[in-house]
């Protein structure tokens, strides 16, 4: 079968660019990208690529060569899907915040009303493809909906997980380390999957493209990104040994790297992980596997939120214990907000949680993030629901240059690793900064000797 119109419901960080180069790769398909949030589709739309919904380093090039030649981004749901012959989607699946799996869960209600959309608006057979991340068996759910439509229209359900990071999207999803495809073992499932495979073969290499049933697909995703956040938990809970006994965790990661068969990536000391999927899909996890009865199991991939969860508290319980054991009215100078470099995403970054805890103590923060707006730090605040909305709006502000930033700090923390920081003059901050100048590199991006010369007093993560 050869798919000529492709919807993909969801116009997000994932459905966006992953869409965008589908379409750049294959111009002969058209694909429309859909959304209810009207005015994310009219930023897909705007004439200024500057004001894409998303900021992704490329994505702008991407977009630029195929939207309005065979991308389309629209709000009319109804009208793509009924044209399509596949439909992808990529809604948002957040951590349940009510009910039974409240605070563990994936909450699927918008892969639902998806499932009921297709029901309802389908009039021809199609190709139903899960980019969103899904606990395992949830095709079998979506199929339920799906074939009890009573109109003969037939489905095929595949899982095609996304594994792209962000900030890194657009290079991720050119040259991936590989594509999965996971569909039902029949004869019609393997045509479905073969019809997928050919999408992402006009540019992914064949062996870079994996087939499977669809519960070994669902699954490999959640075990992707438990493993990738244990390792990052992993080399975090060390970073704690190396501060009490001398070692220096980069010393010790570049060691065990070099192993190959620990690998080097994936081994950076932070301030913790965040965005939006690595506490998400673990506590998904954590949820199957205690509702299949295994807690051995459970309490295992828990560690690794546990873990993470130290390590925040920890470095914000630093600062508050170097600034003499009390930081009230004290302006603390934040460089970065976003949860990673190259992104606008603010998702569980460890920022917030950092803020919120300084803020307790009745610090005065300054923010500078390169691309994130003051708003979103608020509401990224005023979600945690610990104090007024007016009492963030008071207590933490934002400014959009970083030397206004640390004009006047007690103290620097990085909560960010933006390349822009390292590149900062920072004799000028200094000589701006009250004395002690301190820094809190929660990144390990700074050069640690250069500014000890320059006079700051400064604590690196794992040192
Ligand atoms: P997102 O919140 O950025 O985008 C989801 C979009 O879906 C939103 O714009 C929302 O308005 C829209 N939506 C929700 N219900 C809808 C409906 N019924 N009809 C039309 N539109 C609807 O989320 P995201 O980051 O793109 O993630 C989407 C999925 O991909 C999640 O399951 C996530 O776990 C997974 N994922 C994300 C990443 C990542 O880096 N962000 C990577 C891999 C996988
Ligand atoms: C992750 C997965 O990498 C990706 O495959 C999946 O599709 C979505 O989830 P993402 O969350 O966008 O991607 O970014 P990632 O690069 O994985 O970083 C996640 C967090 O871990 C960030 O806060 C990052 O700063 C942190 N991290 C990562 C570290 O602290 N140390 C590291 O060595 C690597």
């Amino acid at each position: 079968m050869k798919v000529k119109n492709i919807c993909c419901i969801g116009a997000g960080y994932v459905g966006g660019p992953t869409m965008a180069v589908i379409a750049q790769k294959n111009p002969d398909i058209k694909v429309t990208v859909v959304d209810i949030n009207a005015s994310r589709i009219a930023a897909w739309n705007h004439d200024d690529l500057e004001q894409l919904p998303i900021y992704e380093p490329g994505l702008d090039k991407v977009v630029a060569e195929a939207r309005n030649r065979n991308l389309f981004f629209s709000t009319d749901v109804d009208a793509a899907i009924e044209a399509a012959d596949m439909v992808f989607i990529s809604v948002n699946t957040p951590t349940k915040t009510y009910g039974k799996g409240k605070g563990m869960a994936a909450d699927l209600k918008y892969i639902e009303l998806c499932a009921r959309q297709i029901a309802r608006v389908a009039k021809s057979d199609k190709i139903i493809v899960e980019k969103s991340t899904l606990p395992v068996r949830t095709a079998q759910a979506i199929k339920s909906i799906l074939h009890n439509t009573g109109n003969g229209v037939k489905f095929q359900i595949l899982s095609n997980p996304e594994f792209l990071a962000e900030g890194t999207a657009v290079a991720d999803l050119m040259a991936p380390d590989r594509v999965l495809i996971g569909g039902e073992q029949t004869e019609d499932g393997f045509k479905a999957i073969q019809a997928l495979v050919n999408i992402y073969a006009t540019w992914v290499p064949q062996e870079n493209i994996l087939t499977t049933n669809l519960w070994s697909s669902e699954l490999s995703k959640l075990t992707a990104n438990a493993f990738l956040a244990q390792r990052v938990s992993s080399i975090n809970a060390l970073s704690e040994l190396c501060e009490v006994t001398g070692a220096d965790v980069n010393e010790v990661a570049n060691a065990i790297g070099k192993d190959s068969r620990i690998g080097p990536k994936f081994l950076k000391a932070s301030v913790g992980f965040g965005g939006s999927c690595f506490q998400k899909d673990i506590l998904n996890l954590v949820y199957i596997a205690k509702s299949y009865g295994l807690d051995a199991v459970a309490d295992y991939w828990e560690q690794v939120i546990i873990m993470n969860d130290h390590q925040k508290h920890r470095f914000a319980s630093k600062i508050i214990q170097t600034l003499y054991n009390t930081i009230s009215g004290k302006k603390i100078a934040f460089l970065g907000w976003a949860f990673k470099k190259d992104t606008n995403d603010t998702r569980e970054s460890a920022a917030i949680y950092v803020a919120d805890q300084l803020l307790e103590e009745q610090a005065s923060i300054v923010v500078f993030d390169p691309k994130v707006t003051k708003q979103k730090m608020q509401s990224d605040l005023n979600y945690l629901n610990t104090r007024s909305e007016e009492d963030n709006a008071q207590y933490l502000t934002t400014v959009p240059e970083p030397y206004e930033a640390c004009k006047d700090a007690h103290a620097i923390a990085i909560l960010t690793e933006w390349d822009e920081f390292k590149t900062y003059d920072w004799q000028r901050i200094y000589d701006q900064m009250q004395k002690p100048a301190f820094v809190f590199d929660g990144r390990g991006i700074l050069d640690q000797s250069q500014l000890k010369t320059i006079g700051f007093q400064v604590y690196v993560i794992g040192k």
